[in-house]
């Protein structure tokens, strides 16, 4: 089965190379708020828009709040816009997700956008985060900084989830492929999802491991969410596994493996690489330290990569320390800092 996957793929990259496929945009129709999502949590913390087109995610010292999509998917491309809460949101945590957490306890499955929260507004990190299976001692992270403001504007954030690889993206930029490894077993997805989008106080781990807090002085946090994409094999989770690709919705596998968010041309994989090179400030593939019996079957490590990861991770970080004591040279670093991120 993974052989045949990896030939399949390997078909279709060679196809896309001979027709010159330029990279660009995907092409993915949104659905309004009403036709693949409901309220999960927060009441009125939760706000749709007139053309019930775009939502805001609120938190304030009452509540958080959240949405689930409606049905359960097995394997697709699932996409949100977003535009993250503004000013000082240490501790604020803004999650786009797909999760059966509440389906399966012991052995949930976890594809997840995770945004936390900074004390220097635009300074969001991300985390990325692979679960199967219920593998939560052993996470998957990775965490990055952005190239953008990520509260001035929407930018769109996507998993792809397909039986043989998974790819993050940010905009049009794949940031991240987890390539199913045979020695992975259960912890590659691989049982219905639902899609989650939620705001919420993670006061106790999101922004330096948890030192500082959600300050409810600048609440309301709020987040917007449009152009909600689900593009996926609707399953009913109740049946567990059913392998019907025969119709309706997006069952069939070969559509969602040949559509071009499912496809790593060089060209976007030499973007990934650049993107990582220049913004990971994470990954569990190079800590050494947490997993001492060495890298997960599916870390595509590089020696080249490896010696740099000092560079990308802790000196990043520690600029950001410094400039938080509020000293003058601190904030110069931080300053520039920002703009080698910016200029990018
Ligand atoms: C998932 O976990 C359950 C319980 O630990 C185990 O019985 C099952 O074999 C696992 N499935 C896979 C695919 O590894």
């Amino acid at each position: 089965m993974a052989a045949k996957a990896r030939f399949l793929m390997l078909a279709v990259s060679t196809l896309v190379c001979l027709s010159a496929v330029a990279a660009s945009a995907f092409d993915v129709p949104s659905v309004a708020f009403d036709e693949g999502f409901t309220p999960l949590f927060g009441d009125d913390n939760l706000v749709r828009s007139r053309d019930d087109r775009s939502v805001r995610l609120l938190l304030d010292r009452r509540s958080g709040s959240g949405f689930i999509s409606s049905d359960y998917y097995l394997h697709g491309f699932f996409s949100a816009s977003i535009k993250l809460p503004r000013d000082y949101t240490a501790g604020v945590v803004v999650a786009f997700y797909l999760s059966n957490g509440d389906m399966y306890e012991k052995t949930h499955d976890e594809l997840d956008f995770e945004f936390l929260g900074s004390r220097w507004g635009a300074q969001w990190r991300v985390q990325t985060n692979v679960y199967g299976n219920g593998s939560t001692d052993h996470g998957r992270e990775e965490r990055y900084l952005l190239p953008f403001d990520p509260t001035l504007e929407a930018h769109r954030y996507s998993v792809l989830w397909a039986p043989t690889h998974v790819i993050f993206y940010i905009d049009d930029t794949p940031i991240r492929e987890v390539i199913r490894h045979p020695d992975m077993g259960g912890d590659f997805p691989s049982k219905p999802m639902a899609v989650y989008a939620t705001i919420w106080d993670g006061s106790t781990w999101a922004t330096d491991n948890g030192k500082y807090k959600v300050n409810y002085k600048y609440a309301p946090f709020t987040s917007q969410f449009s152009d909600l994409a689900l593009r996926g094999c609707r399953v009913d989770p109740a049946l567990r596994v059913s392998r019907r690709h025969d119709g309706a919705d997006d069952c069939g596998l070969l559509g969602l493996v040949t559509a071009d968010y499912a496809v790593m041309t060089p060209q976007k994989r030499a973007a990934m690489r650049a993107f990582r090179a220049r913004h990971m400030t994470y990954t569990v593939c190079y800590d050494a330290m947490r997993y001492a019996a060495g890298p997960f079957p599916e870390c595509d490590n590089s020696d080249e990569e490896k010696a740099s990861f000092s560079a990308w991770g802790e000196s990043k970080t520690v600029v950001m320390r410094q400039r938080a004591r509020g000293r003058r040279r601190g904030r110069r670093a931080g300053a520039k800092a920002r703009a080698e991120v910016a200029s990018s």
